[in-house]
């Protein structure tokens, strides 16, 4: 049996219908040329009116990933360090030690179902680190909790203006509640913060590698960054801009992912296992470490695997769809 690895946040439902007609029918000279004009692109103009942020504030990006690179790669060249929280998205560690970037983190401790940020050893460790960027996650992967606007809003006083302070939104829109305005509001209020998106979750894009990021106002300035010359690729541009006018069709499809995610959780706390609160599109497990190798055989016969385990003893569970959840659930009935 070949195993489906679908074990890495992605939405299985699958872009809109609009989204999926622009790759269908993509033209044949949007192919062959590039975007009229130098340093252009369709999509920084369709970001700037959905966000109403001027289009020179506005980054694109192959990712988020494609982002986080450039940044690690300028933090490598002045031989500095990020400021980071204490469980991240695996890629942060990963690419800090291949770029030689010491990763410095504060705790994030667990308060009953959840995890928390620990604002004050975050500030007290950049006051004693001086880090070149500080960099959080919200929600957070693997953990799933939030950043607040006021806990965002205590780190940006008590950085200095020259210090970028990177939000990675990726799991954007799976969130029990999201005050959008106030996180955007930040944006005008300090110069060196950026909101990183992207197309790869909420909008089931992964394959295409489209990510983007809402800049305070010295951002580009600090980062000395400027647009592509030639500009993004356009295929991606063009369904960018098609996904994001079908808000309805995601609205929906993260409504499904949300519902099937407190149904996966609730399931599981039944088994009597600890299960965290998630605000995105994959829950966390601290299972004790006889239940880790008797889920470990079990998830190692099935056929799609939605389940990540973790060096720690932590498991992340990826939501996936109706059927494969409860594929598994059938499959831990034993547990
Ligand atoms: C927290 C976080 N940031 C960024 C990414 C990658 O985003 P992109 O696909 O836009 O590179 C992931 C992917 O899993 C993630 O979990």
């Amino acid at each position: 049996m070949k195993q489906q690895f679908l074990d890495r946040n992605e939405t299985l439902q699958g872009p809109s219908p609009k989204a999926l007609r622009v790759l269908r029918v993509f033209k044949k000279n949007h192919a062959s040329t590039y975007i009229p004009g130098y340093y252009s692109s369709l999509l920084i103009s369709a970001l700037s009116k959905k966000f109403h942020i001027p289009e020179d504030r506005i980054i694109l990006s192959y990712g988020i990933e494609d982002f986080l690179s450039l940044m690690f790669e300028k933090v490598s060249e002045r031989k500095g360090s990020i400021l980071t929280s204490e469980y991240c998205y695996s890629y942060y560690r990963i690419h800090a030690k291949f770029k030689g970037v010491r990763l410095l983190t504060f705790r994030m401790p667990e308060v009953g179902d959840s995890f928390t940020f620990d604002i004050k050893d975050c500030i007290r460790k950049y006051r004693a680190y001086k880090p070149e960027i500080v960099l959080l996650a919200s929600p957070a992967s693997p953990t799933g909790n939030v950043l607040s606007v006021g806990e965002l809003e205590t780190i940006l006083k008590n950085v200095r203006k020259d210090c970028p302070v990177l939000l990675d939104q990726a799991y954007r829109g799976f969130e029990k509640k999201y005050d959008e305005k106030s996180f955007l509001r930040l944006l005008e209020k300090y110069p060196n913060l950026v909101l990183l998106r992207t197309f790869s979750k909420y909008y089931a894009l992964a394959g295409m590698r489209i990510g983007f990021g809402l800049c305070g106002k010295n951002v580009k300035k600090i980062l000395n960054y400027e647009n592509r010359f030639l500009g993004l690729s356009r295929v991606l541009e063009e369904t960018a801009i098609a996904a994001f006018n079908s808000e309805r069709y995601y609205r929906r499809v993260a409504d499904e992912v949300k519902r099937d995610r407190e149904y996966l959780v609730s399931k599981l706390r039944a088994k009597g296992l600890k299960v965290f609160s998630s605000n995105a599109n994959f829950i966390l497990l601290k299972p004790s470490p006889r239940t880790v190798s008797k889920m470990k055989k079990i998830v190692g016969k099935q056929e799609m695997v939605l389940v990540k385990f973790f060096d720690d003893g932590t498991v992340r569970i990826s939501i996936g769809l109706r059927k494969y959840i409860d594929a598994l659930l059938k499959d831990l009935k034993s547990l």
